[in-house]
């Protein structure tokens, strides 16, 4: 049987070797609007639209972002959605040559017949759903599903999980984004680094043999996985070197040269802890690119610092928005702030 090539073979090459490109990484802004609202609430703003797109707009047009940034994952909010100044968010990111990319899947809900554990939800229209994010400008898709260590993993779960992202895996690339496969394990549990490693290499098995069984160009996908850590609540505590060591050793052992990028992501990391885990990683060469898709360990310290402003500063965004489409220059604004 003659499976044929996804239309956009070549061009799901170019975005995939892009976004991993040296010395950059993705921003991952694609929290829901729920999520998003957990992060306003930290800082004591409300959860509308308007107070979403001022904090969007100070992540997108931060000075000299494109240098560090090859890929943003947006919320199908964002994607729509412009700048405090008017601008489109999509304008903004390709004028420094930051790839858009959009979460796709619709989250996470029990998985019946399971142990308490998950399965992940949105291949129901998601081709017509990404022929229209296309549209938009989006290049690259984004697809999040767990597994928890505590909760077993039982097979009926880790099976789930993989046939999930393979189908959406193959989804995207038949409509020209290509797929970031992120099967994340959960960091919570007692159990040490040896436990991590065995349940990743197990998940990775499955999920590249539902990806091969799906007929995925490798050459056209975009990993996110988790470190191999000890669990959170773990009495071991590993570092940098060893954290490395066992993630590479795990990438060796299960992911093919041709995957261009893997793009780690922070997972309740401290800021410095995933800084320091990505940098021993790169002590050497790598078949692939090594990177990060980060969301809270990128957004901390700025969401942090955007709410120590005082309020009349921050209602400089806001401001603007009623004034849009008037000339003003957002980006010059944030740097006086
Ligand atoms: P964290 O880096 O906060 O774990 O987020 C990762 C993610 O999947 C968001 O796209």
């Amino acid at each position: 049987v003659v499976v044929r090539a996804s239309a956009y073979a070549d061009e799901l090459v170019k975005t995939a070797k892009t976004v991993a490109s040296p010395g950059r990484g993705i921003l991952a802004m694609d929290e829901s609007n729920a999520t998003c609202g957990k992060r306003l609430a930290s800082i004591g703003l409300e959860n509308t639209e308007a107070n979403r797109q001022a904090y969007r707009t100070l992540l997108v047009t931060a000075p000299g972002l494109g240098q560090y940034i090859s890929g943003a994952i947006l919320f199908e909010e964002t994607l729509y959605q412009s700048a405090v100044d008017g601008r489109k968010i999509v304008d903004i990111l390709a004028e420094q040559g930051i790839v858009p990319g959009i979460k796709v899947d619709k989250g996470l809900v029990p998985l019946a017949g399971s142990n308490n554990e998950s399965w992940c939800q949105g291949l129901d229209g998601l081709a017509a759903r990404e022929a229209a994010y296309y549209q938009a400008g989006a290049r690259f898709a984004k697809w999040r599903t767990v597994v928890s260590i505590p909760n077993g993993p039982s097979e009926l779960a880790v099976k789930e999980a993989a046939w999930g992202l393979a189908r959406y895996a193959a989804i995207s690339q038949d409509n020209g984004l290509v797929p970031i496969v992120e099967p994340e394990i959960l960091l919570d549990g007692e159990h040490g680094i040896e436990r991590t490693f065995e349940v990743a290499q197990k998940v990775w098995a499955e999920t590249f043999y539902a990806m091969a069984e799906n007929n995925v160009m490798f050459e056209g996908i975009l990993l996110k996985p988790s470190m191999v850590t000890p669990g959170a609540e773990s009495k071991d505590k590993a570092t940098p070197e060893q954290v490395a060591e066992y993630t590479l050793k795990l990438l060796h052992r299960r992911i093919p040269p041709s995957v261009p990028g893997i793009m780690f992501l922070s997972g309740g990391q401290s800021e410095v802890e995933a800084t320091q885990n990505l940098n021993a990683m790169n002590q050497g060469a790598n078949p692939w690119h090594v990177s990060f898709s980060y969301a809270r360990a990128l957004q901390n310290t700025c969401l942090k610092t955007w709410g120590q402003l005082p309020r009349a500063a921050r209602q400089v965004h806001l401001r603007r928005r009623d004034r849009r489409g008037q000339g003003g220059n957002v980006r010059q604004e944030l740097q006086l702030l």
